[in-house]
């Protein structure tokens, strides 16, 4: 099934825009953190803060699992960490195209700015916290996306027409 997936780094806007593009298109949005919170009852603090971020991972691998059963094409968002654990790039070649929306550190910083949901970048410095794991990540995202879109500089309106070209299969 060709979905279309979403990934990129936290605040990089993967599910404001999902639920853009595939209301414009009349696609279903999915998203797997929310399918995860709805499964599990809970916010993905909660997971973090008992189980541990492993069990959280297992928890990813296993939404794109049961998406790889599901019939409609949808707009997939993933979380920031999905496409890095070993077990997802296979998964979501599988699934569809991958668009990388890529966001500068100082982009980051701005819309994480006060973020209270996402255990990653609790406590400490919120700018060394996205430093480092961008370091870590960011090699991977390219590596896994078919496509890359430089999201920086643009407003919403013109991500949500560039990623409808891109599905379109004229991007
Ligand atoms: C994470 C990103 C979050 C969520 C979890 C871990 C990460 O999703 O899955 O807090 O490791 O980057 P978003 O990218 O949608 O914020």
């Amino acid at each position: 099934m060709e979905h279309t997936i979403l990934i990129g780094f936290m605040g990089a806007g993967k599910t404001t825009l999902g639920k853009r593009v595939a209301a414009k298109l009349q696609k279903p949005f999915e998203d797997t953190d929310l399918r995860i919170e709805k499964e599990q009852g809970r916010p993905i603090s909660d997971i973090f803060a008992k189980e541990g971020e492993q069990y959280f991972r297992m928890l990813e691998t296993k939404q794109l699992e049961e998406l790889l059963k599901e019939k409609e094409s949808c707009v997939l968002s993933v979380g920031g960490g999905l496409p890095v654990q070993e077990a997802n790039p296979p998964l979501l070649k599988q699934l569809g195209k991958t668009i990388y929306l890529k966001a500068s550190k100082e982009t980051l910083v701005k819309r994480l700015q006060g973020d209270k949901s996402r255990p990653l970048l609790q406590g400490g410095q919120l700018e060394e916290k996205i430093e480092s794991l961008m370091a870590a990540r960011e090699h991977i995202y390219e590596q896994v996306a078919d496509v890359i879109v430089e999201t920086d500089h643009l407003t919403m309106d013109e991500m949500v027409d560039r990623l409808i070209t891109i599905v379109q299969g004229e991007g």
